[in-house]
């Protein structure tokens, strides 16, 4: 089974970017899942329920988030109504939405799981704890299950991966927006990278508009952030998993820069 997992989407560049190269990245890699992280689809800012059904049309599978999940507030209007669209599931107890669903396509089954890390963002309810109860032995589940931890900092993503190393088939972390080169297989089958990436403009910070960045860091007032517009990057990665056992054979990542180069 293959798994195509795409970092953050950043506005509108972002959308476009996954709009252009989906079509060969599908021919290439012929993805049984396709899975993006959409906390910035709408400007930087959370997602709509319009983009999250344009993200549908394109063959996605399902939309994780982050700590940006609730900044559009249109995602009140859907979240309960679209098991595809996960949030982190250490939001404490009585958030709207879900923070796992099983996708089902092509006769095959996806359980997706979406985390948040709590070093520098909120304090969420712990991860860990959360995964235990996901992991549940007792509980029936999907052979294969990807898990999306959303986290600034590398050494929380990487204590996540080993913690459920031989549990999960993948944990792929999000959230800094930039591509780590760590890809690996840990030794009882989990596939892992600090971070997929972005996926947006390569002419802003982090994807949004860099002179209000800048600003923010020069004069310290507060500074309403756009998403910026120009040449996109893509960042991705492709999993693939023995369907039987829930182990990941290899993970791979894709990087594709508007006009230079593609590497998939
Ligand atoms: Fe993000
Ligand atoms: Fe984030």
């Amino acid at each position: 089974m293959k798994v195509l997992f795409i970092g953050d989407i950043v506005g509108s560049t972002g959308r476009r970017a996954l709009k252009e190269n989906l079509p060969a990245l599908k021919q290439t890699h012929k993805p049984d899942f396709i899975v993006v992280n959409g906390e910035n689809a709408a400007g930087g800012k959370g997602i709509t329920g319009a983009i999250a059904n344009e993200f549908f049309e394109l063959g996605v599978h399902g939309i994780s988030m982050g700590n940006h999940t609730w900044d559009n507030k249109d995602i009140f209007e859907f979240i309960d109504k679209e098991p595809r669209l996960i949030r982190p599931a250490n939001f404490p107890p009585g958030t709207p939405g879900q923070g796992s669903v099983t996708l089902k396509a092509n006769g095959k089954e996806l359980l997706l799981i979406n985390v948040m890390g709590r070093a520098f963002l909120p304090p969420l309810d712990c991860p860990f704890r959360t995964l235990d109860k996901l992991f549940d032995k007792s509980k029936k589940r999907p052979v294969a299950t990807l898990v999306d931890v959303h986290a600034e900092a590398t050494s929380e993503k990487l204590a996540v991966g080993w913690y459920l190393d031989g549990k999960a088939s993948a944990v792929v972390g999000t959230h800094t927006h930039v591509q780590t080169n760590d890809e690996q297989l840990l030794p009882n089958g989990t596939a892992y990278i600090t971070d997929v990436g972005m996926t947006g403009s390569r002419e802003g910070i982090l994807g949004m508009e860099r002179e209000a960045v800048l600003t923010k860091f020069l004069t310290q007032l507060p500074v309403r952030f756009a998403a910026a517009e120009g040449k996109y990057q893509f960042h991705g990665v492709v999993i693939d998993i023995d369907e039987s056992t829930g182990k990941a054979k290899s993970i791979k990542t894709i990087r594709i820069y508007e006009g230079e180069f593609k590497m998939f």
